[in-house]
């Protein structure tokens, strides 16, 4: 269970210091009263849609498909969005929330809940454990919160806007790589094949035959925390959703790194273009992409 294991009193309700821990649950009271606000629910949500994801990982689950070929949904990614929108409804009732699989629920609110249930569906429906459920929240259009959690290899990645991210409750940074040529990177494919010039296999072969290694994991949520983390020095794919990336693109401006749309304006998830990057890189990288 994923629990805010010390908490210095609200002043208001997005201004907490938490320190995230995966295990353990007490101070009952305290948590019941906490529940109340964003980081809590935030973190309550994410893990119970990981519930989901772990109780049919590797089981048997109905697979249907949507536009494309190989884009999947399982039973899993329904489920997993069930507890998600549960937990945010009971908590925030008022909120606009835009989940993946269900779409809008439109809201007349200041804040905005972005939900991919799981992200990495082919992966999961594979048996594959790169997958996780990512949840950013948005204030007045602006993202405030971001978490993703993936169950399988016990990660939980977390970012509150001006406070830093950490992995596990532990502070986290992104790489020192300087020089593009060095670096290892990662990349993401669409479901559906994209004939524009300079797409996804134009930009891929030219790094290629340069001679980087770019890695292609299946779960843009993932791909965005590893570069936070410092395991990438960067990230692009040329065809994301706002649930992709809402909260991996804050988890990497919190541990330091830069995120832009191709054109290096600052990012947006309501565009499909995203370049993130541990910042030094990133005007190299960005050259391959235009
Ligand atoms: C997909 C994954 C994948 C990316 C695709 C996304 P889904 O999300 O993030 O890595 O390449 O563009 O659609 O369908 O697994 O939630
Ligand atoms: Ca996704
Ligand atoms: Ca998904």
């Amino acid at each position: 269970m994923i629990q805010v294991k010390s908490v210095s009193w609200p002043k208001g309700n997005t201004d907490i210091q938490t320190h995230h821990s995966v295990g353990v649950r007490s101070r009952r009271s305290l948590e019941d009263y906490l529940c109340y606000m964003p980081m809590n629910t935030l973190l309550a949500a994410v893990e119970a849609g990981a519930k989901e994801m772990t109780r049919f990982f590797n089981g048997t689950f109905t697979v249907t498909n949507k536009e494309g070929i190989n884009n999947l949904v399982t039973e899993a990614d329904h489920a997993a969005e069930k507890a998600i929108i549960e937990v945010i409804k009971n908590n925030f009732p008022s909120h606009f929330i835009l989940s993946e699989e269900t779409g809008e629920l439109v809201s007349d609110s200041d804040f905005k809940w972005i939900v991919d249930p799981i992200d990495g569906t082919v992966n999961f429906a594979h048996g594959i454990p790169l997958c996780c459920v990512s949840i950013g929240l948005e204030k007045e259009e602006k993202m405030i919160m971001g978490a993703v959690y993936n169950p399988f290899i016990n990660e939980l990645y977390v970012a509150e806007k001006g406070k830093g991210a950490t992995l596990n409750g532990k502070p986290i940074h992104v790489s020192k790589q300087t020089n593009v040529l060095n670096s290892c990177l990662v990349t993401g494919f669409p479901y559906v094949y994209l004939e524009t010039p300079n797409g996804p296999l134009q930009v891929f072969e030219k790094l290629i035959k340069l001679g980087i290694p770019v890695r292609r994991l299946g779960s843009a949520a993932m791909d965005l925390c590893w570069v936070a983390a410092g395991r990438f020095d960067g990230f692009f794919e040329h065809h994301l959703q706002p649930w992709d990336s809402s909260a991996g693109f804050l988890i990497v401006e919190e541990a330091g790194g830069k995120v832009t749309d191709y054109a290096g304006n600052h990012y947006s998830p309501y565009q499909p273009h995203l370049l993130a990057t541990n910042g030094l890189i990133h005007e190299q990288l960005r050259s391959y992409l235009i």
